[in-house]
């Protein structure tokens, strides 16, 4: 047997070694590193799958599912070496599983080539990250719930264009993000559905000349089914798009409500005092409180969305099928995996132990004339055109204005001077009545939303029922 010049598992046409720069510029192993599990079960079932279809011998099948189960064990232990000269997860998988089992490791690649390799690897990888990010999101969305249930009888105003607007419930504000994070869920269950596919046994990109069965080793990873075309199985990395546009947009939601937060806590709003546990204090200022939690999660929204950015611009120039720019795919997608789960967790320890202040939060719906819609739908009610109905209560607001009264504050005869249709019903506008007039599907009346929280929470549990 002639023996490589090159030090390369895929050294056999080269003369030379490579250059020191070339190894350090072309190794992933520093990242990739984190796929070796994947690494080592797509191997384990493409052996197995070797020696079902006679590719393999038993006796060669079992010193390397012997020896990848080894290999497992030291690298989880922290005492397998990674040599960046032999370039990726892979490689230095493969050449340590030759260096111990001899001539049988040289087999394990027959019918494979790095590119299904790591097409394999990366979808076992989104699929295990959907199956974090799906917990987690129902973990937050289960806080949202419980937190609307506790606050159940809080009011505070609603805002548009962040000018106090209407009353509404507190728990109805905070059931609006829990719809938001279940569509979320959705988005990572149908991202898991079309990444759970397999793509192992497709080679190079050509297929292989073996008579390899895919179903079978797709089967025994867990796979829904396999990719048909051997092309399309080793260039695509759509479901790596997917997971980065699903994640973005969770953390955009999750930025939306950390900002509302950090305004809360602000002296302006005065809505929410943090608890010590999640916030910080000032070096210079002894006495602030930060909401820095809050603010990371706002700002770490950011990584994720440059990251789905990332991937966009490094899959549009590719032509078909594998090229090495592809090896760029996995750092971003680490990224987002962590902040995605690390900032949900944060979200979910953190929430429960916001107190808010319930009063401030009444005193301020009731304040700046947020009733006001009331008063004109009191005289549309009255078979007032609406129109007129509005313009009769703006000018009832600037007469408050001009006295320093509130609307609850006008006497009978003040509100007939501004409509005649006013009589002593409307003496009765409160903030519970313009709540409780809100009852049709959607609305923040106190029954309506309790009936939603239901339904999200019956939903919330059919959807982990069925895990
Ligand atoms: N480290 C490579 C990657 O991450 C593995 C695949 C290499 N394939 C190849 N033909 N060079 O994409």
């Amino acid at each position: 047997m002639t023996e490589n010049k090159s030090d390369k598992l895929w050294g056999g046409r080269f003369e030379l070694d490579t250059d020191a720069l070339t190894d350090q510029y072309n190794a992933s192993i520093s990242f990739d590193k984190r796929l070796y599990r994947e690494d080592i079960a797509g191997s384990k079932a493409h052996a197995i799958m070797l020696a079902k279809q006679n590719i393999i011998s038993p006796e060669d099948r079992d010193l390397i599912v012997n020896g990848l189960v080894e290999i497992e064990q030291e690298i989880t232990q922290g005492t397998f070496i990674f040599s960046p000269e032999r370039e990726d997860i892979h490689l230095n998988i493969e050449a340590a599983l030759t260096e111990r089992i001899g001539e049988a490791g040289g087999r394990l690649h027959t019918a494979r080539s790095r590119n299904d390799q790591v097409a394999t690897d990366i979808r076992l990888f989104v699929r295990d990250a959907c199956d974090s990010v799906i917990t987690s999101l129902r973990t937050l969305r289960s806080v949202l719930l419980n937190l609307a249930e506790e606050e159940a009888a809080t009011v505070m105003p609603g805002y548009t264009h962040l000018q106090r607007a209407q009353p509404i419930l507190f728990s109805h504000h905070l059931q609006a993000y829990e719809a938001m994070f279940a569509r979320d869920t959705e988005r990572f269950v149908q991202t898991r559905s079309r990444t759970n596919q397999s793509p192992l046994g497709t080679g190079a990109l050509a297929g292989v000349s073996y008579a390899v069965d895919r179903a079978s080793s797709a089967d025994l990873l867990g796979f829904d089914g396999i990719i048909e075309n051997s092309i399309d199985a080793v260039s695509d990395r759509d479901f790596i798009f997917d997971f980065h546009s699903a994640s973005a947009l969770s953390m955009i939601h999750i930025s939306r409500l950390a900002e509302e937060l950090i305004l809360w806590a602000s002296a302006e709003f005065g809505f929410l005092n943090l608890d010590e546990r999640f916030s910080t204090g000032s070096s210079i200022m002894p006495q602030k409180k930060n909401p820095d939690l809050a603010e990371l999660a706002r700002g770490k929204s950011a990584r994720t969305i440059g990251n789905m950015v990332q991937i966009m611009t490094l899959l549009k120039g590719q032509p078909l099928a594998y090229n090495k720019d592809m090896q760029e795919d996995k750092e971003s997608l680490f990224d987002s995996v962590d902040t995605v789960v690390d900032t949900l967790n944060i979200m979910v320890a953190m929430l429960p132990s916001c107190s808010f202040n319930r009063e401030h939060m009444k005193t301020a719906a009731e304040a700046n004339f947020a009733l006001a819609t009331d008063y004109a739908d009191y005289l549309t009610k009255k078979n007032v055109p609406f129109r007129e109905a509005h313009s009769a209560v703006g000018s009832m607001v600037s007469f408050c204005e001009r006295e320093n009264k509130t609307l609850a504050e006008l006497t009978l005869e003040e509100l007939k001077n501004i409509h005649p249709e006013f009589d002593e019903g409307a003496l009765e506008i409160t903030i519970e009545y313009s709540l409780n007039a809100r009852a049709a599907t959607g609305g923040t009346a106190p029954q309506t939303v309790e009936n939603a929280r239901k339904a999200a929470q019956t939903r919330l549990n059919e959807e982990a029922a069925q895990e």
